[in-house]
C-alpha cells in the first residue's frame, strides 16, 4: 500500500475497536510515531497547538504578572497562551533575512531585563510560514540568562534547522494539526520535549488532573486538552504523507517564483541558509512603486475571481487586544504586514490554477509597459 489513504483505515479501526475516547491505541501510536519523526524522546497529543503552548507555559511555572518574550510577527494563538496564565507578553520584532525573531533585539532585551533584575520567565520563538528561527544564537543567549525557550513550530512541521527537525529546539516544542496546517487531523496539537516528566505532567493536566484513585479525586486544576483516539487516527495517516506535502509545497513556491520573479517589485520570503523551509505558504512582499500596484490591489483582484489570499500576519504589537504591551523594535514586521501577502498554497491546486493566479497578479500592474 502507498502512503496515501491510511487515514480512513486507522479511523475505521478506531471505530471497530470502540476506542472513541480521549485515550486509546492511536493516541499512543501517534505520540510515538510523531516523536520519532521529529527525532525527540517524548510527545503528548493534545486538542490543539494553543493547548500545547498553554501547558508548556504552565509547566515552566509562568504565572500572574510574569513577563514572557514572544515573536510579534505571529498568529495571535502564540501570545494568547501567555495571557491565559495572566502573564504579560513582551514582543520582539523580526529580522529581514528570515522574518523570524531578530536575535540581536532578543539579546538587547534580555540584557535590559537582567539590568533591571527581572528576567522573563520564558521566551516563545515562532518558526514562521514554514521556516525555522536561528536557534544556535537564540539558545545560546537564553542559556546565558537561564531563560527557557519554547519553540512554537505550529507553522513549520517538516522544516529543518541545521539538519534537525523543527520542534526539537528549546525545553519544549509545540506543533499544530489545525485545518490550515501542512498536515491536519481536523484539529489537534502536540507538545514535544526531551523531558519525560514534563510530558507526563502535560498528559496528566490535559485529562483533568485526575489523581490515582478508584474515585474521581483532584489535587490540582486540570484541563480538557487531550487528543481523541479518532483524531489521532487521522493524524497518524497524515504523518505518512508529510514529506510528500513538503515537496508539493516547495514545488508550488518554485512555480510562483519562476513566473513572478520577472515582475519588478515582488520579493519572496527569503530562505535562510541554515535550514530547509517547507514553504507552508508562499509569501511575497510588494513594493507598490516598483510593481505598479499594492498588495491590496492583488488581494482584491484575486478575490474578484473568487480566489482567497491573505495579508501577512498583523504583528501582535499592532493588535488592539495587546495595546500597551512592550515592543522591542517593530518596523520590520510593520512593513511586512503593510506590503506582504500569502498566496494560495493548497496542494490540491493544479498547474492551471497557479497559472491563472499568476496572470491575475500580472494584470494588476498599472504601468505594465514601464519596463
Ligand atoms: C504560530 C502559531 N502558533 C500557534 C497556533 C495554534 O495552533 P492551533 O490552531 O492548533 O491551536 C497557530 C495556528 O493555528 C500558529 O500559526
Amino acid at each position: 500500500m502507498s502512503d496515501e489513504g491510511y487515514e480512513l483505515q486507522f479511523v475505521k479501526d478506531a471505530f471497530e475497536s470502540n476506542w472513541i475516547a480521549p485515550i486509546g491505541p492511536h493516541v499512543d501510536a501517534f505520540e510515538r510515531e510523531f516523536a520519532d519523526y521529529i527525532g525527540i524522546s517524548h510527545a503528548a497529543a493534545l486538542s490543539s497547538g494553543t493547548a500545547a503552548l498553554h501547558l508548556a507555559l504552565l509547566l515552566l511555572g509562568v504565572k500572574e504578572d510574569d513577563e514572557v518574550l514572544c515573536s510579534s510577527f505571529t498568529f495571535s494563538a502564540t501570545a494568547n497562551a501567555i495571557t491565559y496564565q495572566r502573564a504579560h507578553p513582551v514582543f520582539i520584532d523580526s529580522d529581514d533575512s528570515s522574518w523570524n525573531m531578530d536575535t540581536d533585539l532578543l539579546v538587547e532585551e534580555l540584557r535590559r531585563c537582567a539590568k533591571r533584575g527581572i528576567l522573563p520567565k520564558a521566551v516563545i520563538v515562532v518558526d514562521l510560514y514554514g521556516q525555522s528561527a536561528d536557534y544556535d544564537a537564540i539558545l545560546e543567549s537564553c542559556q546565558e540568562y537561564n531563560v527557557p525557550v519554547i519553540e512554537d513550530a505550529a507553522e513549520a512541521l517538516g522544516a529543518t534547522y541545521r539538519g534537525m527537525k523543527c520542534g526539537d529546539f528549546g525545553i519544549a516544542g509545540i506543533l499544530s494539526f489545525n485545518g490550515n496546517k501542512i498536515i491536519t487531523s481536523s484539529g489537534g496539537g502536540m507538545l514535544v520535549s526531551e523531558d519525560r516528566k514534563l510530558i507526563e505532567k502535560a498528559r496528566f493536566l490535559s485529562t483533568q488532573a485526575r489523581d490515582q484513585a478508584p474515585h474521581y479525586q483532584h489535587s490540582e486544576i486540570g484541563y480538557n486538552y487531550r487528543m481523541s483516539n479518532v483524531v489521532a487516527a487521522i493524524g497518524r495517516g497524515q504523518l505518512k504523507i508529510l514529506d510528500k506535502r513538503v515537496e508539493q509545497k516547495r514545488q508550488i513556491f518554485d512555480y510562483y517564483k519562476r513566473v513572478l520573479n520577472e515582475l519588478p517589485g515582488i520579493e519572496f520570503m527569503p530562505e535562510a541558509e541554515y535550514g530547509r523551509c517547507t514553504r507552508w505558504l508562499t509569501c511575497i512582499t510588494v513594493d507598490p512603486k516598483e510593481f505598479g500596484g499594492t498588495r491590496e490591489d492583488i488581494r482584491l483582484k484575486l478575490e474578484e475571481n473568487n480566489i482567497e489570499s491573505r495579508p501577512l500576519w498583523k504583528p501582535m504589537h499592532m493588535q488592539p487586544v495587546f495595546e500597551g504591551c512592550r515592543i522591542v523594535g517593530g518596523s520590520v514586521s510593520e512593513r511586512l504586514f503593510e506590503t506582504g501577502l500569502c498566496l494560495p498554497s493548497g496542494t490540491a491546486m493544479s498547474e492551471g490554477d497557479l497559472s491563472l493566479i499568476c496572470s491575475l497578479i500580472r494584470s494588476v500592474r498599472k504601468y505594465a509597459n514601464r519596463r
